[in-house]
């Protein structure tokens, strides 16, 4: 019976401890709410802009203007490679790249190289973009 009025007394005693101190009690309760971190907003993925067809593009007037060491274009079956790295690295000397700076170069390639593993790969390495009208 003794145990049992202790226990009463301990419960009204809690109690008067909650009201007196409501702050305390609810703060454990709230800070986790509080706290959450919102998510972050997702920002949209950025669409590239696609290339404006604005520019001349590579036609046969702009291989025209590159026609020298400084810079060297050139024509092969309508694709346009930039040789003015290759003009003293050639193995054929400077004067056969040189000679087709600014013109189509087709068929002095072929003429020389065509069916030729090495040079076709090589060239590959300078190739600018698709000759356009
Ligand atoms: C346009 C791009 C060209 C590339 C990428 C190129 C590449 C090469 C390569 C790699 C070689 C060494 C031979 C080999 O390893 O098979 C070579 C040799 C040679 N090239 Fe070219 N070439 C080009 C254009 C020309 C042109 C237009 C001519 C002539 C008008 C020419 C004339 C020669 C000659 C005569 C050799 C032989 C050199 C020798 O064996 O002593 N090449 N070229």
């Amino acid at each position: 019976m003794k145990k049992f009025l202790w226990l009463i007394v301990g419960l009204i005693v809690l109690g008067i401890i909650a009201l007196a101190t409501p702050g305390k009690l609810t703060l454990p309760i709230l800070i986790p709410i509080a706290t959450t971190t919102p998510s972050p907003t997702p920002s949209p993925t950025p669409i590239p802009t696609p290339p404006s067809n604005s520019g001349p593009g590579l036609t046969a007037a702009v291989v025209a203007k590159h026609n020298n060491a400084a810079s060297c274009y050139t024509i092969i079956s309508n694709k346009v490679y930039d040789l003015t790295d290759w003009i003293n690295q050639h193995p054929g000397g400077e004067g056969a790249i040189l000679s087709i700076c600014g013109i189509d170069g087709t068929n002095a390639f072929n003429d020389q190289h065509g069916g030729q593993g090495r040079p076709e790969r090589i060239l590959q390495n300078f190739y600018l973009g698709n000759l356009t009208n």
